[in-house]
């Protein structure tokens, strides 16, 4: 069924595993990771970011195609549709109005009070009508869609700052910015655990890690310790597609068939996503 966030990650961070939020870009890459919940029994969230949603043709377009595919594949597991770097309130209320289950308010730009401002009313209209919400503090660096943050803007969240926010709005999860980056990291990533472990034991929510692609195993597992409940990948997913077509394309140049390089496309996503289903332990939790 189509739900919150709420339950999903609450059940998660008690049983220590961490539920994926996958972006999606087009349809292949929500059926692959439909298929892919479905086939590990797996709750899943499907994170959709304003250029991506203006990209697929608005936020209705993608409820209904969620809502399609969801009865299709006879899905049984959780899912979330979650706006995913909301920019504004009324971009957050735009997509609950359209039947998002989920929004994250990002206000990380914002100076601390004015953040939580925008947030608390987020909350307010979400939560009257079951949607759960999502903020983040601190500034996660590199690149995904509109949204890029210099490697010198980036900045970590201050864990009395982040127990604020949550204290004073209410949100259901939330994402300190701790040194991880949208897009491909320069070296290995440098995750601040210490400020992570007060984080979890100041604000007791669920903890959200943007920026999953090219985390090594050790480090997600140590993440999912420190109550970091949800991750999200974005990055990885779009890599294994562009090269399933790369390669479709070059073992058959003359090929002009969308449906000969997209369906291969569709089936690398899928493996990618069962395979950090597994790694978020999150298989088999539905
Ligand atoms: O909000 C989306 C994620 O944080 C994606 O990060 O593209 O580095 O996997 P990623
Ligand atoms: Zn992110």
């Amino acid at each position: 069924p189509l739900v919150s966030m709420k339950e999903m990650l609450i059940h998660a961070k008690e049983n220590h595993y961490a539920v994926g939020q996958f972006n999606i870009n087009n349809l292949e890459f929500t059926q692959a990771i439909l298929q892919a919940a479905q086939e590990e029994n797996s709750p899943v969230i499907l994170g959709v970011s304003e250029g991506a949603a203006r990209y697929m043709g608005g936020f209705k377009l993608i409820v209904t195609m969620v809502k399609e595919l969801m009865e299709t594949y006879k899905v049984t597991v959780p899912v979330a549709i979650h706006l995913d770097h909301g920019p504004s309130l009324e971009m957050c209320v735009q997509a609950i109005h359209a039947g998002f289950t989920s929004v994250m308010f990002d206000g990380s730009h914002y100076p601390l009070e004015k953040n939580i401002e925008l947030t608390k009313r987020v909350v307010e209209v979400a939560h009257a009508v079951g949607v759960s919400v999502e903020a983040e503090l601190g500034r996660i660096g590199g690149q995904e869609d509109d949204l890029s943050v210099e490697d010198a803007d980036a900045m970590y969240a201050i864990p009395a700052e982040c127990d604020q926010l949550v204290r004073e709005t209410g949100v259901d999860c939330f994402a300190p910015a701790l040194g991880s980056v949208h897009g491909p990291y320069k070296g290995e990533p440098r995750l601040g655990f210490d400020r992570m472990k007060e984080v979890k034991e100041l604000t007791g929510v669920p903890l959200v890690l943007h920026g999953g692609t090219g985390i090594p195993t050790k480090d997600i597992q140590k993440a999912i310790s420190l109550g970091t409940a949800k991750i999200n990948v974005n990055t990885e997913s779009q890599i294994s597609a562009t090269k399933a077509v790369r390669d479709a394309l070059s073992a058959k140049p003359k090929e002009y068939d969308p449906r000969k390089f997209l369906g291969p496309a569709r089936e690398a996503i899928k493996d990618t996503v069962k395979g950090k289903m597994r790694e978020f332990g999150s298989s088999g939790k539905a």
